[in-house]
């Protein structure tokens, strides 16, 4: 199962500390385990019911919030060289951005048909909530767990670090202009 969460998501292999790298790969089992998922089903999981139907899928939408999460905080590096409060930690904004949605594995479930529904958890417990659970069962650091809680509304005012606000940036850039259109 671990080869095949690395071969669909292989950001997860650019986190350079082997602890972090597994706490999340760890993380993820974890949570499709309680789920019942494989890697295969979180290909086919769409990243958000409230666009519907919705073809991009939970493993696209993470891996695609990773680049993004990437691209903006090398472009902020590289456009404020000497600034401490831009300078980000590579391997934290990797592990937020790529756990920022590992709750949605507990959010949704397959109905009988085959479509997919907010599960009871989920009804109980948004992602961010969720996630943020499993984030901390497996160890993973304070500013890791403080991204995944709050990347959605529920950090509104509450974003204290800068992972975590280019990850609530790069997940809504992946999602609003998605919505405008087919939403
Ligand atoms: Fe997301």
């Amino acid at each position: 199962m671990k080869d095949e969460l690395l071969a669909a998501i292989p950001e997860l292999r650019e986190i350079e500390n082997e602890i972090l790298r597994d706490q999340c790969v760890s993380a993820f089992l974890d949570a499709m385990h309680i789920a019942g998922r494989t890697p295969a089903e979180l290909a086919e999981m769409p990243f958000t019911l409230l666009i519907s139907p919705c073809s991009i899928s939970f493993v696209d939408h993470t891996r695609r919030v990773t680049r993004t999460a990437l691209a903006i905080a090398e472009v902020l590096a590289d456009n404020w060289q000497g600034e401490d409060a831009m300078e980000f930690d590579r391997d934290i904004l990797l592990a937020t951005a790529l756990l920022h949605d590992v709750g949605k594995i507990l959010e949704y479930e397959r109905e009988p048909g085959g479509n997919w529904r907010k599960s009871e958890c989920g009804k109980l417990l948004r992602h961010p909530v969720s996630g943020a659970g499993i984030c901390m069962k497996w160890g993973l650091p304070d500013r890791v767990v403080h991204g995944v809680m709050y990347h959605s509304h529920e950090g509104d005012g509450n974003r204290a670090t800068l992972e975590a606000v280019i990850v609530n940036h790069a997940d809504f850039l992946n999602f609003e202009p998605l919505k405008l259109k087919y939403g």
